[in-house]
């Protein structure tokens, strides 16, 4: 790994990290992409990144990777939805050795940029308790009272990100996203989020001809979901902008549960008999995304619809869902 780079994307192997390799390669960048899961694992491997495998977790595997790298993209986790994070806090925390090693590893290579991915799930859970919930804008992550286990971590680590700046005139990048969707994700296994555990609820409900649905919580609950062009573009400016503030990355179209299994519903032309889940795990009761910021630094925010990014995500999730029958 002493070859030259454009750009390192940790975590390459997963959702949003396969996306960026790809965008990245085709604007004629050449791409490190490193992930601690096996090739067959990956969501996509592109054939002209260099592919690693690694756990960066370990300081000497992160000093490997970002070697002779221009800007480091960070986007390892151990992470998931609702499912995973609220039963596995001890893990969600363990990765922040490898937002500490990468950070740490990046900053003695002298990197030139660095983007760290951070999380709605930083803001306080106090001010996320009403279904019509006030967006969340970046202040609200203080005083700090984050979702337990995977937001004690993220908070932790932008803030890290912040003191490298700081105290070593380090450039680093923070965006909080707000929950991610689109094809070549996580859709099935107990790590998937809200938009693609619904596309494939209701696609095996085609699929069998069965249409129950199990949902969990009251479907009352509301967040707002950002189709993953809108992540790639939203990430790539802010890691090239003047400003280091962590900002929110996220829609502002804010919809219930409910409402979301009702447009996936009205994709895939059916209706479904929806039983409600009142013991599985649910976070917070409301989150939205507080866009002020972004329009006031960049001039842009996500707008990419939900009805548009889910027509193309439930496509998706639909042949993965009919390949799994065959
Ligand atoms: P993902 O799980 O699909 O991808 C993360 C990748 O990191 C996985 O492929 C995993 O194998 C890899 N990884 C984990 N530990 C590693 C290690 N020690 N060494 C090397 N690789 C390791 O998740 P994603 O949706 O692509 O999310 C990317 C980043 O964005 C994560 O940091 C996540 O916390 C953050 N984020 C995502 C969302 C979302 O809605 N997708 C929301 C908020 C924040
Ligand atoms: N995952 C999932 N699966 N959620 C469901 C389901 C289901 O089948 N049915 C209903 N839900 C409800 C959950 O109970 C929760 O109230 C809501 O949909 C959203 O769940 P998720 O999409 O799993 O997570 P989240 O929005 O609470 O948090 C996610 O987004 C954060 C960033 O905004 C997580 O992925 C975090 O890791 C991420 O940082």
């Amino acid at each position: 790994m002493s070859k030259q780079t454009d750009v390192v994307v940790a975590g390459g192997g997963g959702f949003i990290g396969g996306h960026l390799v790809g965008e990245l390669l085709a604007q004629g960048k050449t791409v490190r992409s490193i992930d601690i899961k096996p090739p067959h694992e990956w969501y996509q491997l592109h054939q002209d990144a260099e592919n690693v495998v690694a756990d960066l977790s370990l300081l000497d595997n992160a000093r490997a990777g970002v070697q002779e790298a221009r800007q480091v993209y960070m986007l390892a986790a151990d992470m998931g939805g609702m499912g995973f994070i609220e039963n596995n806090k001890a893990a969600c925390m363990m990765s922040v050795l490898t937002s500490t090693h990468m950070l740490q590893a990046a900053h003695e290579a002298g990197v030139e940029r660095y983007f760290y991915s951070s999380s709605a799930c930083v803001y306080a859970a106090d001010k996320q308790t009403d279904p019509n919930v006030t967006a969340l804008k970046e202040q609200d992550a203080y005083p700090a009272q984050p979702e337990d286990g995977y937001g004690w971590e993220k908070l932790f680590s932008e803030r890290m990100c912040r003191h490298y700046a700081e105290d070593y005139g380090f450039t680093t990048r923070v965006a909080r996203y707000h929950n991610v969707y689109g094809p070549h994700g996580t859709w099935t296994g107990g790590r998937e989020k809200a938009p693609a555990a619904v596309c494939r609820k209701v696609a095996e409900a085609v699929v069998s001809g069965d249409h129950r649905i199990d949902i969990w919580g009251d479907g009352q609950q509301s967040r707002s979901f950002m189709y993953i062009d809108d992540c790639l573009h939203g990430t790539q400016m802010i890691m090239h902008a003047d400003s280091g503030v962590p900002v929110n990355l996220g829609s502002s179209e804010l919809v219930t549960i409910n409402q979301l299994v009702d447009i996936v519903e009205q994709i895939a032309g059916i209706r479904c008999e929806r039983t409600y889940q009142l013991d599985a795990p649910q976070g917070v009761r409301g989150r939205n995304s507080d866009n002020d910021l972004i329009r006031e630094i960049y001039g842009w925010e996500p707008s990419i619809p939900l009805l548009d990014g889910l027509e193309k995500t439930y496509a998706w999730v639909y042949d993965q869902v009919k390949r799994s029958h065959q």
